[in-house]
């Protein structure tokens, strides 16, 4: 019963952003739900891709960690990486999902930013991945991730970022919203990578329940 009511109050206040947004609706809905096939998905993807134990993964808006929970406890000691703007978000992540024993075990990194502020890690990453971030930002600060991206990477390094692909919509929403879509066509896509100095493969359907796309932005 309350949680029919603070799902009602999410939609009747507009959606919110932030420490209100998941209050009402619980961390795992906040992040869209779905919570275990997801996780299993980006984290099968990646498997897919070569990621291998050894290597350092940055998950972009890593959220409540619904696939970090499943890289930190493959990746070895200290190679994963997660960057969050909702520090709430990765609170309860960190307490209720992956729990202090493997915090301790694993030791991941985490940063709080908005901007990204990748140099705030110690380490560079061979891997990077956004799922489901790119399809609630405007262009600009998509733009500005892979700026950023680009440069704190190293060459043949790989970032798997997924988008709602739509042919017929121009996006002109300046703002970015954790609770609004964001719509562009493959060739913008493509070419946010291109303006940026990644060489981009559009690799599309992967499998994932609400057809976000999937592309390969590699580091040259
Ligand atoms: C739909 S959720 C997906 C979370 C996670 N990747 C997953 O699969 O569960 C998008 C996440 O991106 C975060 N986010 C939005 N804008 C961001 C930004 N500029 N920098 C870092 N994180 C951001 C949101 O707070 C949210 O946790």
């Amino acid at each position: 019963m309350i949680e029919k009511l603070k799902a009602r109050a999410f939609v009747a206040l507009g959606k919110p952003d932030g420490r209100l947004g998941i209050w009402l609706l619980g961390h795992r809905q906040y992040v869209g739900g779905d919570w275990g096939a997801l996780g299993d998905l980006q984290f099968e993807f990646m498997l897919k891709m070569g990621l291998k134990p050894g290597h350092v993964l940055l998950d972009i808006g890593c959220g409540a960690l619904r696939g970090g929970v499943k890289f930190i406890d493959y990746l070895d000691e200290g190679n994963y990486l997660g960057l969050e703007r909702e520090k709430q978000l990765l609170k309860v992540g960190i307490k209720q999902e992956l729990g202090r024993e493997r915090m301790r075990r694993k030791s991941p990194q985490f940063v709080i930013s908005d901007r990204f502020e990748f140099d705030k890690f110690s380490r560079r990453p061979d891997f990077a991945i956004a799922q489901s971030l790119f399809t609630h930002l405007a262009e600009s600060d998509i733009l500005l991730c892979l700026e950023k991206l680009r440069r704190f990477m190293n060459p043949g390094g790989r970032f798997y970022a997924t988008f709602f692909i739509d042919e017929s919509h121009v996006n002109q929403s300046p703002r970015s919203h954790s609770h609004r879509s964001f719509r562009f066509p493959r060739a913008t896509v493509e070419d946010f990578g291109v303006k940026s100095g990644w060489n981009p493969r559009y690799i599309g359907d992967w499998g994932h329940p609400r057809r976000q796309a999937m592309v390969e932005y590699v580091a040259e």
